[in-house]
């Protein structure tokens, strides 16, 4: 449901050229939880950003569910991106003006739809994520692991193809990772299409399939075991 051919990014400055990603061709099947790993600086983000539209190749191409994300209007990828991607960050990106229930009504809300008809699906998706007494909190009265709880649920609002994930625990301590990860265990348990970028060991535990980066290229792809081949 995700395909990536041949795509190769090169960042320039000046006379340099950074070759943040060469030639990478894969492919991701619809409920796998593909965890991708490297050394820092082997292209890790650069990969999870081509794939959520959020940066386009410099050569290569990207799929997502069929539909190509190079050669259409910003308008379109905006769309793209808002009705079959969720992004979760290290560092939760939450308005801190905003409740939690509001946090995860936002993308919705920036669609049109009305707070009235958004809330009841944000205070289930919280109460799904454990945060079910906390939906009237402000980030500034959460958790680090509770507000990465709420990250989730407004990555998963609109019902994404695809949750992608950079380092979601890179800012968390190794108790409150185990939970995230479980966490999202859970949700591909269920289903849900996941590539999360990770530099912790442990993740793979959680995840069917581990990609690694070698200076931009694809050094290793193994499946762990669960249905994914
Ligand atoms: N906007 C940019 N301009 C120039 N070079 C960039 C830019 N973004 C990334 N790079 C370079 O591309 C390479 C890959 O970067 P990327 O962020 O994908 O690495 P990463 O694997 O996510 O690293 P980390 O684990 O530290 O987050 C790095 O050498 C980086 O310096
Ligand atoms: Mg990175």
């Amino acid at each position: 449901m995700i395909e990536l051919k041949n795509a190769s990014k090169t960042y320039r400055r000046g006379a340099q050229a950074v070759h943040a990603l060469r030639d990478v061709s894969l492919g991701i099947r619809r409920g796998e939880f593909l965890s991708v790993m490297g050394a820092s600086g082997s292209g890790k983000s650069t990969l999870l950003n081509l794939i959520g539209g959020l940066d386009q190749p410099s050569s290569g191409e990207v799929f997502i569910e069929g539909r190509p994300l190079h050669g259409i209007s910003d308008h379109e990828l905006t769309l793209i991106r808002r009705r079959h991607i969720g992004f979760i960050f290290q560092f939760f990106n939450l308005l801190p003006i905003l409740t939690a229930a509001e946090n995860v009504a936002l993308p919705l809300l920036l669609e049109g739809i009305p707070y009235a008809e958004v809330k009841p699906k944000a205070v289930e998706l919280l109460r799904r994520v454990g945060l079910g007494p906390r939906t009237e909190h402000r980030p500034e009265e959460l958790s680090g692991g509770e507000m990465q709880r709420v990250a989730i649920a407004r990555a998963l609002i609109a019902e994404p193809a695809v949750l992608l994930a950079d380092e979601p625990t890179g800012n968390l301590d190794s108790h409150t990772s185990e939970e995230i990860f479980a966490l999202l265990r859970t949700l591909h348990d269920r289903g849900q299409t996941i590539v999360m970028v990770t530099h912790d060991h442990r993740a793979a535990a959680y995840g069917s399939r581990i990609i690694t980066l070698k200076d931009g290229a694809l050094a290793g792809d193994i499946s762990t075991g669960g249905e994914a081949a």
